[in-house]
């Protein structure tokens, strides 16, 4: 195919070369003379490992060419490209002047060439960007085309980003509309990696999730570090051993949106480490903020209940997870006594602590937040649901079809889970975050 890439800088140029090495007809255009004479001359604008090399063999083949005129880039491709700078405006927002106008001025281009041509965004942008672009674009076309316009969000890392183009961990596409899907299905043959077609804006919230999550790997791996150097400990073997663990610790698991941590253990090792940090004077402002985190968590659940003004709640769900009586430190308990002291009226189904609720080894931390638990706790959820407006369900319940429970109007559903089957409840849900 003729494609078409605008902006060639680091994304644009690298994406440019392996475009053209899988046979693509690429024409790049930046405002920038200095990289565009560079690509002319098959020389890289940038230092990355096998770009020079690629970009002066396709030079030779005649798969790519670079100028300084966007609207004769546009001449006859099949799609574009933009790849250019959504650098940080001064409040470290997206400073998306370039984009859109870029975006803009193509959509000029579509119009006059009577083309819907495809826009694949490949700059990293928030959704409220895109959206707004978007309404922009759609003002611009006033339906004369559709807008095609597809966020496309890069994943490669500078420094390995042709090794990365060509073995990519997934590729995302997110459609406006259908127009659009079939170029982006026939853009990369015979690469092998999983394909996401999603929408805009979770496309583009997925290139965040991915980049803060690697800011955070970083700092976690440097504040462990910081407190094993402290403890005469070499953080490396501890780092080799963390991630050796591949079922708990770099896997999935805990990659749930949900509702807050607790449990006996991770709370208290957290504080240990942290205490220790103190003391010592390490400083790891990370780890020392994960536990306000997770508390704003629970408060934040606690006053969107509140807010509904409801006057009783059903908590499904006390212990701090599924298949387990164990109460220490359970978010659920917080939510109960916050709830509970702004004068909720608090009902609690969870057979499994209804059974020990007189012998249970570990129910001091739950009587210390709710002195009335053994009053509010009940093994009967038709009797809880009866009592109750708003139902906060934290998990399902073997045994418990909740489109069987005897709802009635008035009543309203805080899904914590998100996971749960709620076919057949006929009651308005609200999802934690979703
Ligand atoms: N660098 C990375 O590793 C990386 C990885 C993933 C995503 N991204 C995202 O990709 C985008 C581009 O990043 P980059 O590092 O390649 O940026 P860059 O600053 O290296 O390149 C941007 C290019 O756009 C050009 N440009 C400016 N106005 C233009 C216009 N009107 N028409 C055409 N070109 C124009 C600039 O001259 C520049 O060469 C950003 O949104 C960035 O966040 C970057």
């Amino acid at each position: 195919m003729k494609i078409a890439v605008y902006g060639l800088g680091y994304v644009g140029s690298t994406t440019m070369a392996c475009l053209a090495e899988m046979g693509h007809e690429m024409v790049g255009t930046d405002p920038n003379p200095g990289k565009v004479e560079l690509i002319n001359a098959g020389k890289s604008p940038m230092v990355e490992p096998g770009l020079p090399e690629m970009l002066h063999k396709h030079r030779a083949t005649g798969r790519i060419r670079a100028t300084t005129d966007g609207r004769e880039a546009f001449k006859d491709v099949d799609a574009c490209l933009l790849c250019v700078g959504t650098p940080p405006a001064a409040d470290g927002f997206v400073d998306q002047r370039v984009l859109e106008k870029v975006v803009l001025e193509i959509a000029d281009l579509r119009l006059e060439s009577g083309r819907t041509c495809p826009m694949l965004v490949r700059s990293t942008a928030l959704p409220v960007v895109h959206q707004d672009i978007l309404a922009k674009l759609e003002e611009r076309l006033a339906g004369r085309q559709s807008p095609a316009y597809v966020v496309h969000p890069e994943f490669l890392r500078e420094g390995n980003a042709i090794e990365d183009f060509f073995h990519p961990s997934k590729i995302v596409f997110g459609c406006s509309g259908s127009c659009g899907r079939q170029f982006c299905e026939s853009l990369y043959p015979g690469i092998e990696a999983p394909v996401v077609f999603t929408d805009p804006l979770t496309a583009a919230v997925a290139k965040y999730a991915d980049n803060c999550f690697h800011a955070v790997k970083v700092t976690f791996a440097n504040e462990i570090g910081a407190l094993c150097k402290s403890m005469g400990v070499d953080s490396r073997p501890v780092m080799d051993v963390f991630c050796l663990d591949t079922k708990l610790n770099i896997s999935p698991v805990y990659f749930k949106p949900g509702f807050a941590y607790g449990g006996s253990c991770l709370g208290k090792d957290l504080a240990a480490m942290n205490t220790y940090g103190r003391r010592a004077g390490v400083k790891v402002p990370m780890l020392a903020h994960v536990e306000e985190s997770n508390l704003a968590q629970i408060r934040a659940v606690a006053e969107r209940i509140m807010a509904t003004g409801t006057k009783s709640v059903g908590l499904f769900g006390l212990a701090f997870k599924e298949r387990t009586d164990d109460l220490r430190d359970s978010p659920l308990v917080i939510l109960g006594s916050l709830l509970d002291k702004a004068g909720v009226q608090i009902r609690i189904y969870d057979p499994a602590i209804y059974a020990v609720a007189y012998s249970g080894s570990h129910m001091a931390y739950a009587l210390e937040h709710l002195p009335d638990l053994r009053r509010m706790i009940s093994d009967n959820a038709p009797k809880v649901i009866g009592e109750s407006d708003t139902i906060v369900i934290s998990r399902s319940f073997p045994g418990l079809a909740w489109r069987d429970l005897p709802w009635r109007a008035g009543h309203s559903i805080m899904d914590l889970n998100g996971r749960l089957d709620l076919a057949g409840v006929d009651v308005p849900v609200t999802g934690l975050y979703w």
